[in-house]
C-alpha cells in the first residue's frame, strides 16, 4: 500500500508539466510533486503512474517515491490563481503525489546512466508501451548522480478503450513497441538480450502487488470490469500476456 497522507498547502504550480502538477506540502511534513485526479487526461493517468513506478522498482528502475495525497476543499478555496483554483476544486479527494527531488536536472545527455540501467528502462518502457521517453520529453531526471525515471502516465494506454471495449491481452501482447527514439537508445545495448532475466523480476504474484497498490476508487468499473477486483484482474492479464509473448514488442539488438 502507499503511504496516505494529507496536503497541508499548495506551494507553486510546475510550470514544465502539461497536466499542470503543482508542489505541495503534506500531513508528513514532505514535499511532493502532486498529479491532479482533476487534471484533463483523467484519473487513469494516475493509476498507469503507479502501475509502472511498481514495475520499476521491482526492477531496480530508480523512481521517486509516492504517495496518496487527499486534497481537501480548503486548500483550493486559499487559491488565488484561477486556473489552478479550478483544478484544485476539480481535485477534492484523494490524489497522487510524487516525492519532490530537489535540485533533479532533467535529462540531456550529459550524464548518461549506465548502459546496463538504460538497458533496463527501455525494456519496461517497451512492456508497458510508454511512447513518453524520447528527446523531446526525456522523463528522466539527474538526482545526485542517479537516474531517476518519471512521469508514467502515458504507459498502458490500452486502458483508455476500456468503457467501451472488453480488454483484449492477446493484442496488447502482439502490440509493436518502437525504440528508435528512445532517449536511451544510444546509451542501451542489446534490450532483447535482457528479456529473460528482467521477465523473471516480474511474476505473476510481483504483477497482482503492482496492481494492488492502486487505491480501489481510482479504478474505474466497465460494463466488462464491474468492481475493482476486476479491474486489477484485466491489469494483470494485459500485462503477463506481453510479458508471456515478447515476439512483437522487445526491441531488437538491430535497432541501434
Ligand atoms: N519528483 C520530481 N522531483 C523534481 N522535479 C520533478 C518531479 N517530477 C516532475 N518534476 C519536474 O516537473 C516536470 C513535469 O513533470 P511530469 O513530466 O511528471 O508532468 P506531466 O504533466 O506528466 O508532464 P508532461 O506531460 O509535460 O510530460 C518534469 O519534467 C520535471 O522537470
Ligand atoms: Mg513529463
Amino acid at each position: 500500500m502507499l503511504p496516505q497522507i494529507r496536503a497541508t498547502r499548495y506551494v507553486t504550480p510546475l510550470k514544465e508539466g502539461g497536466s499542470l502538477p503543482g508542489i505541495v506540502e503534506a500531513s508528513d511534513c514532505g514535499t511532493y510533486v502532486l498529479k491532479f485526479r482533476g487534471a484533463g487526461q483523467g484519473i487513469k493517468v494516475l493509476v498507469a503512474e503507479v502501475i509502472v513506478a511498481a514495475l520499476a522498482r521491482l526492477l531496480d528502475v530508480p523512481v521517486p517515491d509516492l504517495a496518496v495525497v487527499d486534497l481537501d476543499e480548503r486548500i483550493a478555496k486559499y487559491e488565488a490563481d484561477e486556473e489552478v483554483q479550478d483544478l484544485l476544486t476539480a481535485s477534492i479527494g484523494t490524489n497522487l503525489g510524487v516525492d519532490f527531488l530537489p535540485g533533479a536536472l532533467g535529462y540531456d545527455g550529459a550524464l548518461p546512466p549506465p548502459r546496463e540501467l538504460a538497458e533496463r528502462i527501455i525494456w519496461l518502457d517497451s512492456l508497458t508501451a510508454n511512447v513518453d521517453r524520447t528527446w523531446s520529453n526525456p522523463n528522466l531526471l539527474v538526482w545526485h548522480g542517479r537516474t531517476y525515471a518519471i512521469d508514467h502516465g502515458a504507459a498502458l494506454y490500452f486502458h483508455h478503450s476500456w468503457p467501451g471495449r472488453a480488454p483484449d491481452p492477446d493484442r496488447f501482447a502482439a502490440q509493436p513497441f518502437d525504440a528508435s527514439r528512445h532517449v536511451l537508445r544510444d546509451v542501451a545495448g542489446d534490450v532483447a538480450a535482457r528479456h529473460a532475466e528482467l521477465s523473471a523480476l516480474l511474476p505473476r504474484p510481483a504483477l497482482v502487488a503492482a496492481v494492488d497498490e492502486v487505491p480501489d476508487e481510482w479504478l474505474e468499473p466497465t460494463p466488462w470490469l464491474t468492481d475493482a477486483s476486476a479491474v486489477r484482474a484485466a491489469y494483470v492479464s494485459m500485462l503477463s500476456a506481453r510479458l508471456a509473448d515478447p515476439r512483437a514488442w522487445l526491441p531488437t539488438g538491430g535497432d541501434r
